[in-house]
């Protein structure tokens, strides 16, 4: 299996743009920010210049390790041609995954996205406390260390990276490793049904796509042998509090509902 989480040799610093410049006959980054509060992600609906780009993700907010992610190249994951399965890539100190695409080379639509709501839905609040327990090691991330499931302001949030996993030795341990085995089946099975009902978010050169890593698990099909697949990569920490509150409302019901139960008992 392969995921897109080591990120060996991606480098760490942020992005310095002029956030500055008027934007505002560009993109409508209001109109932007609502489209992902309410559906989670938003493809940019025509080509725009990558300097456009950059202002709105600048305009609204901190730019967080930037890549060039070029098919064929070094990191022999994120620049494979292999398929990745469903996994987040920030949502331990950021709020969304945007890429950007420099040239599709006809590979342009190979994303696809699954809800984290439905991975977890089946979760009881015994296994959602159990998965609290699950490490993921993210060492060159700028937070970097996170756990599968983590409840902050009386919410759960789930970060999945099944490479990046660590089970505490414990005399739980066994129990844990079955439980994270069950949870990655789900999360491949749910996103394999997502991926044939849902389909691929197709990206043509010029157009750029956000997903809420909170909300969503992001995956790729495999690339065409001998793909030159093109694509920028960035991580978002939303500016305005507001609407990264407004977007952290998302909770999944069947979770909410476990830990009220939890705690009736
Ligand atoms: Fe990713």
């Amino acid at each position: 299996m392969q995921t897109a989480t080591s990120f060996a040799t991606e480098p760490s610093t942020d992005i310095s743009i002029d956030a500055r410049t008027d934007i505002s006959t560009e993109f409508d980054a209001a109109a932007i920010l609502d489209a992902l509060a309410s559906h989670g992600y938003y493809r940019s609906p025509t080509p725009a210049p990558f300097a456009a780009f950059e202002r709105l993700m600048a305009s609204i907010a901190s730019v967080k390790r930037p890549m060039e992610l070029r098919t064929g190249g070094r990191n022999p994951v994120l620049e494979s041609e292999r398929g990745m399965t469903p996994h987040n890539d920030c949502n331990h100190y950021a709020d969304c995954v945007a890429w950007y695409c420099r040239r599709a080379d006809g590979a342009g639509d190979r994303t696809f996205i699954t809800e984290i709501a439905e991975v977890i839905s089946a979760l009881s609040g015994d296994e959602l406390d159990a998965l609290a327990q699950i490490g993921i090691r993210l060492p060159l991330h700028e937070v970097a260390r996170t756990r599968v499931v983590r409840r902050e302001d009386d919410r759960v949030r789930v970060f999945w990276s099944f490479s990046a996993v660590q089970v505490p030795r414990s005399p739980e341990r066994a129990r844990l490793i079955e439980l994270v085995q069950a949870f990655r089946s789900r999360v491949n099975e749910v996103g394999a049904r997502a991926r044939i009902q849902g389909g691929p978010i197709a990206l043509d050169d010029g157009q750029f796509l956000i997903i809420d890593d909170h909300r969503f698990f992001h995956g790729r099909d495999p690339l065409p042998p001998g793909s030159r697949r093109h694509l920028f990569r960035c991580y978002l920490r939303l500016h305005d509090p507001r609407l990264r509150a407004a977007k952290l409302a998302f909770q999944p019901d069947h979770a909410n509902q476990a830990d009220r139960a939890d705690r009736a008992e």
